[in-house]
């Protein structure tokens, strides 16, 4: 027997057109004046429009600002608070993905406590508790809807450590598929690569629980499934709304569980090459997956039996063979580039990423098979 805790702090509206229901929900929070950051891919969107109508037709005060940043540094978020001087809210709205509720979240902690933002990076003690923040994804997603992180860049280590804050759960997060039918293909597979690296390594990291592993389950059925499906039927909702909530409930198995070796190998990836946060996780996804497999991890047979179209008759150990197999299938069904040389990484950056092995140790060390930084240099190398 175990013991353990979990936690889930997030009123979940869910479905089709509830973005509509902010300005209702907004009211019977009591708040008479909120401030929306909404990303500058989303600044027109039908849906959006209307949910933000929502806020003024309840009679809300209501002033917008835009998001311009995708993956905001610490100067960023420090500037866009200046936005904010001598103006004071009830609660925030977020609005965008995970880009504009990282910043909506480090905004929320920075306007109820006094410091640059900078000095909130890792894990603060929070003096006041930050304004409550409603989250509305635009993408599906980093879960970032439910989790208490908000992640930003250090520009001068070009590291990507974020503020992290159990007071800063998103009090509310409103999932509308109606919002991602018209997300570019690009974003969805990006997004929802990252959702996937999420639910895996939740499932497989070492503090995961009984409760971490039923989120990581559903959602890893519900994405692996319905990607695939997506890039044929990108206008469907019930897609759309599937992938949605598998990223929900990954991002719920993350905070609950953690995250491991491919998430960490993309904050630098993100930070020093820019490449995009769910492809940068997905580089690695693949390759770690098969060290675990080949040094005798056997867990993944529960997934593959999720997967639509398996032969769940075959033995435990062939399971998790061909579990590698369909990480790697849907990585090149999504056209996720598995090649470092994709983003102009040549062998000194090589180098550098395998010596990222060091930095990285603690977060490698949750996958529950042991990654030497041998077996790092030959995956890195695999991946030039
Ligand atoms: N807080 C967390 O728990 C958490 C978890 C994982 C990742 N993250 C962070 O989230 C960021 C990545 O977020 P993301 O992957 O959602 O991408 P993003 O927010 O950076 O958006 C990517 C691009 O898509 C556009 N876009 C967003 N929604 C759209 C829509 N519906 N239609 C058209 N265009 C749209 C944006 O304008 C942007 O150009 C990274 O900084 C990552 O580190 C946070
Ligand atoms: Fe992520």
């Amino acid at each position: 027997m175990i013991n353990f805790d979990f936690r889930i702090s997030t009123h979940l509206h869910y479905g089709a057109g509830v973005s509509e229901k902010l300005g209702e929900e907004i009211k019977k929070l009591g708040y008479a004046r909120v401030a929306a950051v909404v990303d500058q891919g989303v600044f027109n969107h039908p849906q959006i429009l209307k949910a933000l109508d929502s806020v003024k037709q309840a009679g809300i005060e209501l002033e917008i600002f835009k998001n311009t940043a995708m993956e905001p540094t610490y100067s960023y978020l420090e500037n866009f608070r200046k936005n904010f001087t001598g103006k004071t809210y009830d609660g925030l709205i977020g609005i965008g993905g995970g880009s504009a509720l990282d910043l909506t979240k480090g905004l929320a902690v920075l306007l109820t406590n006094e410091g640059e933002a900078l000095s909130f990076r890792g894990f603060p003690q929070l003096k006041q508790k930050p304004l409550p923040v409603l989250a509305v994804p635009t993408t599906a997603g980093t879960g970032s809807e439910v989790t208490f992180n908000a992640v930003f860049t250090e520009e001068k280590e070009k590291k990507k450590l974020g503020i992290n804050s159990w007071a800063n759960f998103p009090v509310g997060a409103f999932i509308d598929p109606l919002i991602t039918v018209n997300c570019p293909k690009n974003v969805t597979v990006s997004a929802g690569a990252d959702a996937l690296v999420h639910t895996l390594e939740s499932y497989v990291h070492k503090n995961h629980t009984p409760v971490s592993r039923m989120y990581s389950l559903r959602a890893f059925q519900l994405l692996y499934n319905n990607l695939i499906k997506v890039l044929k039927e990108p206008a469907d909702v019930e897609i759309r709304g599937n992938i949605a909530l598998g990223a929900y409930l990954a991002g719920v198995a993350l905070i609950n569980s953690g995250s491991g070796p491919s998430g960490a190998f993309s904050y630098p990836l993100g930070a020093v090459y820019k490449v995009p946060h769910g492809y940068a996780g997905a580089m690695f996804l693949p390759s770690i997956t098969n060290i675990n497999i080949r040094k005798g991890y056997q867990d993944y047979a529960a997934l593959y039996d999720l997967i639509e179209g398996v032969d769940a008759s075959i033995s435990l150990k062939e399971k998790n063979i061909k579990f590698g197999d369909k990480i790697q299938l849907l990585m090149d069904t999504l056209e996720v580039p598995q090649k470092l040389s994709h983003y102009k990484l040549g062998p000194a950056d090589v180098d550098f990423m395998i010596g990222q092995h060091d930095v990285l140790k603690a977060a490698i060390a949750q996958n529950p098979i042991e990654i030497t930084k041998e077996e790092t240099a030959v995956l890195m190398k695999n991946l030039a």
